[in-house]
């Protein structure tokens, strides 16, 4: 990294920070348009970033000579400078029983994950296991993700308040669920656990970069009555950004229970139809098993769908079917989700590595183009955010991930026998490594840097540390102190 001998100024006075090397971003969905058309990629880039936003991107040649004054540049080499990854749906509240062993999806929540979510009423486990999660996330190349908390307000709090330290722009909320599930999760009543959640979202939506959800956990944990309320509440609240995320059609044990539980409704999305939870904002999980008059009501209310290969996998639910999601004549907007911890890392590359592999046993496959459109760019549109985040360009947000093309030694060497790019990505994502993120950025501070003593920095501690002569205070928990 070039060090500025004194802090450069814009005209405006605030400094300018430029990234360089090699970068892919998408503008277009490549399942539905001539892949060419989808992407831009440069050999030699540069991004110019200021206040948080992507100032300008283009060829490093002709991009620098606008920028005179701009002299702090991290250069990359060897590696790949994209929008940070999108992971679509994740329960951070599973992070401390990810990869627990042997069950399908009713029994392992009720063996594994409810036992666990409940110990999220003490503030001080979920501002533990908060601070884990996101560095897992950041050193995986992960700038937002869309996070089911529990139905306590400290696993809301604890989030957000992690988020806010390194100021990414998350979507996360309280989970609301009143039947089904032990006493120790579950919510009063239907009209407290409304209340507490429009709370939450009073406090945290629009606060910074932190956006709010409504999350029943899915239609067998809700009473019809808490599901009426949510649907309710999501309704007085969709024009200003609100979201509903909910898990549909994971798993056929599942989508018979719910036919049990709801025989008035045709299917299982005209369940949360049913109760205004099906709208433009809303996010549903998995989508394994899927009627086509489902798919034509996600399409035409615009809703997003996040798919984890990782978790279908590790719990036998089923297979996402891409090329149904994507159907020419009622496209929807689909991208990836770790779903940890049913899903077995944090890697949204990861995840495509699973992806292909569940296409391909359709006799189908994924290529690169649409894998990593699928991990940025796909990400966004599924949360509506495609103007936000997701892309490199002007406006933008300045979150990035700069995946290693030489992640290990072997890898270094099986590069030699790759060709163009998308090649190269795809034999990345396809050895399915844990370490091919060298740096993320998130709202133009490098917040994550695998060379750096301080692994994991806090926004507050990265302006400090930027100030010329100002004494190196940390803000991070001493406790946790990240390395
Ligand atoms: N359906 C309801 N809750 C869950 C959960 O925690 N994980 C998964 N994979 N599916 C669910
Ligand atoms: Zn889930």
């Amino acid at each position: 990294m070039n060090k500025p001998t004194a802090l450069p100024v814009n005209p405006q006075g605030t400094p300018l920070k430029g990234v360089r090397g090699q970068m892919l971003s998408f503008k277009d969905d490549p399942f539905l348009r001539a892949e060419q058309e989808c992407y831009d990629y440069y050999t030699d880039g540069l991004i110019v970033m200021q206040d948080g936003h992507i100032l300008d991107v283009g060829d490093y040649d002709q991009t620098i000579k606008n920028y005179p004054q701009l002299k702090d540049i991290d250069v990359y080499k060897d590696a790949i400078i994209m929008p940070g990854f999108i992971d679509c749906h994740v329960h951070y509240v599973q992070s401390p029983m990810i990869g627990s062993f042997g069950d399908t999806l009713l029994n392992w929540l009720n063996q594994y994950t409810f036992p666990t979510e409940s110990k999220f009423k003490d503030k001080a486990f979920a501002d533990e296991v908060a601070h884990e999660f996101f560095k897992q996330l950041l050193e995986q190349g992960t700038t937002t993700a869309n996070v089911f908390a529990t139905t306590f307000e400290t696993s809301v709090d604890a989030f957000f308040e992690e988020s806010e330290r390194y100021d990414t722009r998350m979507i996360s909320g309280k989970v609301l669920q009143d039947r089904n599930l032990p006493d120790s999760l579950k919510d009063s009543s239907a009209e407290e656990s409304i209340l507490l959640a429009e709370k939450l979202l009073k406090k945290w939506h629009h606060r910074g970069r932190q956006l709010y959800a409504i999350i029943p956990r899915f239609a067998p944990t809700s009473t019809p009555e808490q599901l009426r309320l949510a649907g309710e509440l999501y309704q007085r609240y969709i024009d200003q950004g609100v979201y509903m995320h909910t898990h549909l059609d994971e798993v056929q044990s599942e989508i018979d229970w719910v036919t049990q539980l709801f025989p008035d409704q045709p299917n299982y999305t005209e369940v949360y139809r049913h109760f205004g939870l099906v709208d433009k904002r809303s996010i549903m999980a998995h989508c394994c098993i899927v009627r086509e008059e489902e798919w034509q009501t996600l399409h035409q209310c615009d809703c997003g769908v996040a798919h984890c290969p990782s978790s279908n996998l590790f719990l036998g639910d089923g297979e996402f079917k891409y090329w149904e999601a994507k159907e020419q004549s009622r496209p929807v907007r689909v991208g990836m989700g770790t779903d940890v911890g049913g899903g077995t890392n944090f890697s949204i590359p990861r995840q495509l590595n699973e992806a292909y592999k569940v296409a391909m046993l359709h006799m189908r496959n994924l290529d690169a183009v649409k894998s990593f459109y699928l991990a940025t760019r796909g990400g966004a549109e599924a949360l509506h955010l495609e103007n936000t985040i997701g892309s490199l360009a002007p406006g933008y947000e300045a979150d990035l991930a700069v995946v290693d093309l030489k992640p290990s030694e072997f890898a270094a060497w099986r590069m030699k026998f790759t060709g163009d790019i998308f090649e190269k990505l795809f034999v990345i994502m396809t050895l399915g490594l844990n370490t091919i993120n060298m740096a993320t950025y998130v709202a133009g501070r490098k917040v994550y840097d695998r060379n750096r003593d301080r692994k994991y920095m806090y926004a507050a501690d990265i302006d400090a540390a930027q100030q010329p002569h100002a004494p190196q205070e940390s803000t991070t928990d001493p406790k946790t102190s990240q390395k």
